[in-house]
């Protein structure tokens, strides 16, 4: 039913595990159903473009008909949205303030918190064109318990208010400004703009009334988002994991938090499991693909040294099993 009845779809799950080739896989299925499917990935791997041998990148680009696709780049983002809020900031403050300004944009890129806040602002302006002109939306990642947190919290505004600080600090107006973005005490921290009345900029000088608005629209795409990604109506999460310990451990961590979120958990895609019928030929067709790959290995890191370690039959856990690793590493030349 999920690709019937749901808008947008985010899959979850710890890398290599197949969240790229699953994502696709849907999104295909999807459009060969005739809906008009947007996959989205916000990898800095460009593994869509792997996928689909074929060049993907930031602009939408059509990869079946019906199917189109788009790879987000954190970097970028940063860089776009740091470039907007110096953009804006130099439209309400004096012209003095502008080397400041740029100063406190290129100290804010190096902060941690810099890629979620851009990341975010992208997706949700993704999610909304994707909910207007598509039938069904498919990132193949979900947000983190954090991450959907920053939706409902100004610290997302983080350049934005580093910004304010530093090129406002005489304006003792700022304190209004910023006192409008964060809720009352006792309200829903959810939901802060559930009362709009008590977010009106009236009675502000121009410049901050500009300032508020542009803050506030901001706040309120993320609430529109955390409001789409938590209506079990229209979204839903995936997770993908493999059938060995770290994998499960990791999706049992990430479902618990996420499950707080309240985001709709929908189910869970268990990948690379050994076929039944894994025999002798099934073996010898996997060892003809993994030999094509270690001559490729071979050819494009000529000039690394290069150790091998097979393949286990069970998981490696505990002392025991890393020492038989470790055997295996010295047996290679380590
Ligand atoms: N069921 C499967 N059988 C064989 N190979 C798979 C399977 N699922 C994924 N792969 C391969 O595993 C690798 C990692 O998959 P990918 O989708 O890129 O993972 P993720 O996006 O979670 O990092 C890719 O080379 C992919 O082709
Ligand atoms: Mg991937």
């Amino acid at each position: 039913m999920l690709l019937t009845d749901k808008r947008l779809l985010l899959v979850g799950g710890k890398g290599g595990v197949g969240k790229t080739t699953i994502s696709a896989a849907m999104a295909l299925l999807a459009s060969s159903r005739g809906k008009k499917v947007l996959l989205v990935s916000t990898d800095p791997a460009h593994s869509l473009s792997d996928a689909f041998a074929r060049s993907v990148g930031d602009s939408i680009t059509r990869l079946a008909p019906n199917l189109d696709a788009l790879e987000l780049d954190p970097d970028r983002e940063v860089e776009q949205h740091l470039a907007r809020v110096s953009a804006q900031l130099k439209r309400f403050t004096r012209p003095e303030m502008f080397n400041e300004i740029e100063r406190q944009m290129r100290l804010t890129r190096q902060s941690p918190g810099a890629q979620e806040a851009a990341m975010l602002e992208r997706m949700a302006n993704v999610i909304e064109l994707g909910l207007t002109d598509y039938d069904i939306v498919i990132f193949d990642t979900a947000p983190t318990g954090h991450t959907l947190r920053l939706l409902s919290l100004p610290e997302a505004m983080a350049a934005w208010t580093q910004g304010l600080l530093n090129a406002n600090k005489r304006s003792e107006k700022l304190g209004e400004v910023l006192g409008h973005l964060t809720p009352k005490s006792g309200r829903d921290l959810a939901n802060p703009l559930a009362d709009p009345a008590e977010h009106a900029p009236a009675g502000m000088d121009e410049r901050n009334k500009a300032i508020t608005e542009t803050l506030l629209a901001r706040q309120r795409l993320f609430q529109r988002t955390r409001e789409v990604l938590t209506d079990a109506q229209q979204s839903a999460l995936l997770f993908v994991l493999t059938p060995e310990k770290l994998p499960i451990l990791e999706t049992g961590r990430a479902v618990q938090s996420l499950v707080q979120e309240k985001l709709p958990l929908a189910g869970l895609v268990v990948n690379r499991i050994l076929p039944a019928n894994a025999d002798g030929n099934f073996l010898a067709a996997r060892r003809t693909q993994e030999q094509v790959h270690l001559t490729q290995i071979a050819e494009d890191f000529a000039s690394l040294r290069r150790y091998k370690i097979p393949l286990q039959a069970t998981d490696i856990e505990g002392i025991t099993a890393l020492q038989q690793i470790a055997g295996l590493l010295e047996e290679s030349g380590l």
